[in-house]
């Protein structure tokens, strides 16, 4: 999904460049007011696009050299941090003749949170819309649009969204942790394990399947069954071959019938029809009383199709898989590297959680530390680092124009290290959210998104990853091991170059 999120151009690049008219101009501001030493320089009214800086577009590459000599594709997190340092909080950029315009400013984020359509959109995804619409087949929250976004999103929302609804999840939840846990220990060599965002690939898979579908595939078993590795490579595979039709036209390749598109459209067949297989089961199951599960509550409270609840739910699979693994990752990651902050989580869930029994949402309440350290693991390294809207009406940021079906970058990963928003903002330091909550700034903490469009597995998403922290940490202790890693952008995600050096010790 972390393509499909943010799916921004895959070439960003960049050369300076200010127009000579702006720099005559002076700053002023309806909606914010930009630093002075960031600002953009502006005259009185609004300004349109095309006075935005950015780096120099050069005629059909547009900024793309400038990117590869940054560091190419998978650096575009470290050239966003450049460039709002040269340009400011808000800049534009063209690759090919894809342009967006970035922002990376909360006041720019509180601005486009309040000017917010009914309907905020974000970049289509072509290729999964082709798929659909040949086998018509209905789309899901990803993908919908308009009010009919709207009516799904209603559907799910409730269960969803609502911290007392998503507790309830919290027994499924560490059914799979329970698993988990003893798989780092069968997985592990010296403590080592060679695969970690395998692994907890297959945890986050395996669990947001049980809460879905209400099915075990036993990803995380000894010997795993035909069954679940035909899923699990089916979303791999649906995932892997969307990209190139991203970048070029998924109606050539439906034409030509590409490789890309016969693996495509074959990997969402086999997707679809196992989430049906299991959909409809549990739908009979529970025929009797609805009102009592979690998935035919939704469907028999709401006016959605038997088609929609199946599209519906097999994106809410996607969207909640790599994204949770890999934020799970990166909290590994960022308490190997502070022992106390680790010690500290420790002593939190000694003294919450009773020995001998499982963590729960119950005792999550009483955890402001556990809740800390993923914020600020999120905060330093997001999963998403940027995320899109493509504007559907004239709207006004700061002091400019921008026309209707303008694409918005929205740069989490370089608010969350702005020094100005956050003190030593490359260190991973949970404390800070324990403070008083003035001292940090609504708008500049944004891994899941914002406004009506945001993430609507984020209630979820945080459960299991309190809930793995809670068991992981009581069983091992992380440390750090050999060279660190660089972080890179590989489809969207923010993942460690390198295998994650991490060893896990049995307390
Ligand atoms: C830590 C894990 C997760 C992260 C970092 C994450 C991040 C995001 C982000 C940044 C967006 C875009 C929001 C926007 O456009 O403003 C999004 C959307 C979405 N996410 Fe998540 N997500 C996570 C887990 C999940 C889970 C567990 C699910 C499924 C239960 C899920 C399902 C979705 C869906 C369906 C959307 C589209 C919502 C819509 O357009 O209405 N995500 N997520």
């Amino acid at each position: 999904m972390r393509a499909q999120v943010q799916k921004v151009p895959q070439i960003i690049e960049f050369l300076k460049t200010k127009s000579v008219w702006l720099q005559h101009c002076k700053t002023t501001s309806s909606v914010c007011v930009l630093d002075s030493k960031d600002a953009v320089p502006v005259a009185p009214c609004g300004h349109s696009l095309n006075s935005i800086p950015g780096p120099t577009s050069w005629p059909l590459v547009g900024s793309l050299i400038e990117l590869l000599r940054k560091g190419g594709l998978t650096r575009q997190h470290e050239a966003l941090i450049d460039y709002h340092k040269k340009y400011g909080k808000i800049f534009k950029i063209k690759l090919g003749s894809f342009e967006s315009v970035h922002i990376g400013a909360p006041c720019l984020l509180e601005a486009l949170y309040r000017k917010e359509s009914l309907y905020p959109q974000r970049l289509e995804i072509k290729p999964w819309k082709a798929y659909r619409d040949l086998r018509n087949e209905a789309y899901g929250l990803l993908i919908m649009e308009g009010k009919d976004w709207q009516r799904v999103r209603s559907a799910f929302q409730q269960k969803l969204m609502k911290p007392t609804e998503v507790a309830k999840l919290d027994g499924k939840i560490n059914q799979v942790l329970a698993d988990f846990v003893k798989r780092i220990e069968r997985a592990s060599h010296n403590g080592k394990i060679k695969d970690l965002y395998f692994e907890l690939n297959k945890w986050s898979f395996e669990t947001i399947s049980l809460v879905l579908y209400d099915k075990r595939f036993g990803l995380l078993h000894q010997d795993v069954n035909e069954e679940a590795i035909n899923f699990i490579t089916a979303v791999k595979t649906m995932m892997s071959t969307f990209g190139m039709m991203m970048v070029t036209p998924v109606e050539l390749h439906k034409s030509l019938n590409t490789k890309t598109w016969r693996d495509h459209t074959d990997a969402w067949d086999r997707i679809f029809s196992t989430a049906k297989l299991y959909i409809d089961k549990r739908l009979k199951r529970h025929l009797a009383k609805p009102s009592e599960d979690f998935l035919c509550d939704i469907f028999h409270h709401s006016d959605l199709s038997k088609k929609e609840l199946y599209a519906a739910t097999t994106e809410l699979q996607i969207g909640g898989v790599e994204t949770t693994a890999n934020s799970m990752l990166w909290a590994i990651f960022n308490l190997s590297r502070n022992p106390r902050a680790q010690a500290r989580l420790l002593q939190e869930i000694q003294a919450v959680i009773p020995i001998g029994q499982s963590p729960s949402a119950e005792h999550i309440k009483g955890m402001p530390y556990l809740k800390a350290c993923i914020k600020e693991s999120m905060r330093v390294t997001p999963s998403i680092p940027f995320n899109s809207r493509t504007l559907d009406k004239e709207t006004v940021l700061g002091e400019y124009v921008l026309p209707k079906g303008t694409v918005l970058m929205i740069n989490s990963h370089a608010l969350g290290s702005n020094e100005e928003y956050f003190d030593d903002g490359k260190q991973f330091k949970p404390e800070r959210w324990l403070r008083s909550r003035d001292t940090i700034k609504p708008f500049t903490y944004v891994p899941f998104g914002i406004g009506k469009r945001m993430c609507i597995g984020r209630r979820l998403a945080e459960l299991e990853l309190q809930l793995a922290l809670c068991w992981l940490i009581r069983e091992y202790e992380i440390v750090a091991t050999d060279y660190e890693p660089v972080e890179a952008i590989h489809s969207g995600l923010l993942v460690p170059n390198r295998e994650l050096p991490v060893a896990f010790i049995r307390r």
